[in-house]
């Protein structure tokens, strides 16, 4: 698709239903993000995301998507220590969901990482900029890639994670100029998240585009769908159903023959 310049279209999923409905769409891709960790599990941070947590999730969205390519996140610590621990997790969180794909946080400091599990035939979608797993050694969930230094350090990032063997690159919260500098510089495809309009796709979090989360919407979140308040006022319109008495109505409910009922009576 990047050699076609046919824009790549990705969206996070961590259930079957919603999984179905993305597939159904003819979304790309799908990422089982570690984002569960805020968006599902209502955490602060991903931080506390484990690797049990993805492969839970992840095997949901796996049965779901027929069409979409499925790429799973490697949570904190799955990978960091060691080479070792990244092959293994790697391996496991593609041996127990079936996903295509494993995705990891780093660059330069994580090209070992990348190329050895690539080495064990397990593709992997490498993620720099703003890299949510570092959130406390940046001190918030920050724009990367600003000054002259840090603009460097991004590009030599997208050059090891590509030269290490990531088949894709996230690129998150880079200002939009760097990351269609570093598109134009990678021949595998980028993936941008607050990036802009010049990477070869975009992902986004399902529950800021449909207005969802009610913490906070990002910035660079536009809105395709208001389904936070059609579910608000829908639970609402039930509570009252059920309060005036109006639901369950006699289609929804099961019959039982009149006898059956008589006798019941007198033995009551
Ligand atoms: O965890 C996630 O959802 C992500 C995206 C924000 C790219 O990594």
């Amino acid at each position: 698709m990047k050699g076609s310049g046919e824009k790549i279209s990705m969206l996070t999923a961590y259930d079957y239903t919603t999984a179905s409905l993305i597939d159904k769409a003819g979304i790309d891709a799908i990422l089982v993000g570690d984002s569960l960790g805020m968006v599902m599990l209502g955490y602060d941070t991903t931080l506390p995301v484990t690797v049990e947590n993805m492969i839970t999730y992840g095997s949901s969205v796996v049965r779901a998507a027929k069409n979409s390519f499925v790429v799973i996140d490697m949570p904190f610590m799955s990978y960091q220590a060691s080479v070792t621990d990244a092959v293994r997790n790697a391996g496991r969180i593609i041996k127990e969901t079936g996903a295509q794909a494993v995705k990891l946080e780093g660059g330069v400091e994580f090209a070992e990482h990348i190329s050895a599990i690539t080495r064990a035939s397990i593709p992997v979608c490498a993620h720099i900029g703003m890299t949510p797993q570092s959130v406390n050694a940046f001190g918030g969930f920050k724009v990367q890639g600003k000054s002259l230094e840090a603009a460097r350090k991004l590009i030599a990032d997208a050059k090891a994670v590509e030269e290490a063997g990531a088949f894709m690159v996230t690129l998150e919260c880079v200002p939009s100029r760097l990351a269609e500098l570093v598109t134009r510089m990678l021949s595998i495809p980028t993936i941008g998240i607050g990036a802009g309009a010049g990477c070869d796709g975009q992902v986004l979090v399902y529950q800021d585009m449909l207005g969802m989360y009610p913490d906070f919407t990002p910035k660079f979140a536009q809105r395709f769908g208001d389904i936070g308040n059609a579910m608000t006022d829908a639970f609402k319109a039930y509570d009252a159903a059920v309060k005036d008495g109006s639901f369950p109505a006699e289609q929804h409910t099961f019959k039982i023959a009149q006898e059956i009922i008589d006798s019941l009576g007198g033995e009551l």
